[in-house]
């Protein structure tokens, strides 16, 4: 049985920085993720930086967000922006494409799917529903 972290399925350091630079990329060309790319700041290159440090940690290759910030919890940083279901699936849109754009395997696909609508999910901080619909 391998024990291969999906960080090294990825590609390491060179897969992991591509993913987080096309991560934001569709981020920022998707009319699908306007809504959340309207509350990012113009640049999105300090933010590919912040992502790799982040999923570098998570994916588990170097500890880097671990060791800067002292631990894995980013519910603070996500408070100012309501984050519904809508703004939640943009993200998870956005990530699924950039793993497909860069030719991730089915593997590791299956691998994160789960895990990443999981920190998606806790992020929510509005009830407010993916059509709006709600009274
Ligand atoms: C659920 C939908 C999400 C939305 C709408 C969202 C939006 C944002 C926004 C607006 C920022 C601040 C950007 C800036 O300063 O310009 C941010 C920061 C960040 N986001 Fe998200 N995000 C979401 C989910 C996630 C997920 C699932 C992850 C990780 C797997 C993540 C990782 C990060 C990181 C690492 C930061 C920087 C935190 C820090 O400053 O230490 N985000 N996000």
């Amino acid at each position: 049985m391998t024990e291969t972290v999906p960080y090294e399925l990825l590609g390491g350091e060179e897969g992991v920085r591509t993913l987080c630079r096309t991560f934001y990329r569709i981020m920022d060309e998707e009319p699908r993720a306007r809504d959340i790319r309207v509350m990012h700041k113009p640049d999105l290159a300090p933010m590919e930086d912040k992502l790799f440090d982040y999923l570098s940690t998570w994916l588990g290759g170097p500890p880097i967000y671990r060791e800067k910030t002292g631990g894995m919890c980013i519910t603070a940083p996500h408070r100012p922006y309501a984050i519904g279901e809508k703004e939640r699936d943009q993200w998870l849109m956005c990530m699924g494409r950039a793993l497909e754009e860069m030719g991730a395997s089915r593997e590791v696909k299956d691998m994160l799917k789960n895990p990443l609508f999981r920190v998606a999910d806790m992020l929510r901080n509005t009830s407010e529903r993916a059509d709006s619909a709600a009274e």
